[in-house]
């Protein structure tokens, strides 16, 4: 049994192929870059157009199977960018189509909590799940990732990237902060802090924080500022559910998983409640083909499949909506 998965939901054109086993034959990506700026949603799509046959090439010859031998095609159904998203919707229809096996229409952010759990053999965690898109606290219950916190304006990896791009950063912005963050020496600037309940919100922190590079402030110390500030707040939110869910699991996922000082952050909280931490690899961490083709092996195994008809894009389908039957 093979998957091959499909993710074109924003920067990122991946294939991954999976065995029955969740185990990974291929994970190949391009990832489209703005040379200025954020994304911009038809220029992603254009990246994904141009570089789709050659990653799938690529994936399925490092695998050395043939298209013939898969069993099921999984694309990123939603959340995302339309014309993103709408580049591997068509290629994976017209894989399904012409090979006449199943299409699995799969959760973007189900497959980056999916993906985590498999490699950490988490079983009942409290997800963290950090990106460019989303900032999410969520467990599973009664077949369904409730939310129990998130933010309320921009995504935590949204906010870094933003003021990397005020800080002429290269795109993504976060690594780059993280870097010159481990630089820094100590001294921090105070910055807004916004938690209200569960909930975070990032954007006055942005601003402050982009106004005090333009007051003419170190960039590193800022950068370490803002990092202790945006990660402080995760943690604390974080601390409330772990005491409030008794969860004994702590996961993290995401493309902000791979910062190496909120999982250092974390792993504190989680030590300080008796839960076991635990992170995607910061390989998996980012958008991943992979993700895909496993959630897809998930949904296949239970018969789970998207007929053409129901294959449209859904750009804002949120994690809380997808009815998990595998667990
Ligand atoms: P979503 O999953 O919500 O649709 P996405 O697909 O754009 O969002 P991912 O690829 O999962 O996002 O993550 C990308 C984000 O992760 C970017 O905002 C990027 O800056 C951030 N990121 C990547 N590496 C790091 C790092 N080392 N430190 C902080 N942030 C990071
Ligand atoms: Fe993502």
């Amino acid at each position: 049994m093979f998957v091959l998965g499909i993710e074109s939901t924003a920067h990122t054109l991946g294939v991954g192929i999976v065995d029955a086993d969740g185990k990974i034959l291929a994970d190949v990506k391009s990832v489209y870059s703005p040379t200025e700026g954020g994304i911009h949603p038809r220029e992603a799509a254009e990246h994904h157009q141009q570089s789709c046959l050659l990653v799938l090439k690529d994936a399925m010859d490092q695998t050395g199977i043939s298209l013939r031998q898969l069993d099921a095609i999984a694309f990123s159904q939603g959340p995302g960018l339309p014309p993103a998203l709408r580049v591997g919707a068509v290629m994976a229809r017209a894989l399904a189509y012409t090979l006449k096996i199943p299409l699995l229409g799969v959760n973007h952010c189900v497959a980056h909590v999916e993906q985590a759990r498999f490699f950490s053999k988490a079983e009942r965690p409290l997800v963290v799940y950090l990106s460019g898109g989303n900032t999410q606290l969520t467990t599973l219950e009664s077949n369904r990732y409730r939310i129990f916190g998130e933010t309320l304006d921009i995504a935590l990896g949204n906010m870094l990237d933003m003021f990397g791009r005020a800080a002429k950063l290269a795109h993504p912005g976060g690594p780059k902060i993280e870097e010159l963050a481990r630089k820094a020496d100590g001294t921090y600037l105070p910055l807004p802090y916004t938690v209200k309940g569960m909930d975070l919100a990032f954007s006055g922190l942005l601003t402050a924080a982009k106004r005090l590079l333009k007051e003419g402030a170190d960039l590193v110390t800022v950068c370490y500022s803002l990092q202790e500030t945006a990660f402080a707040m995760v943690t604390e939110v974080v601390e409330r559910a772990l005491a409030h869910t008794q969860r004994t699991e702590l996961l993290v996922t995401g493309g902000v998983a791979a910062n190496k000082r909120l999982r250092e952050m974390l792993q504190i909280v989680a030590k300080n409640h008796s839960a076991r931490f635990a992170s995607v690899p910061p390989k998996y961490a980012g958008d991943n083909g992979a993700m895909i083709a496993y959630t897809g092996l998930l949904l296949q195994r239970e018969q789970i499949e998207t007929p053409l008809s129901a294959s449209h894009v859904m750009p804002k389908w949120r994690l809380d909506q997808v009815k998990i039957e595998w667990h």
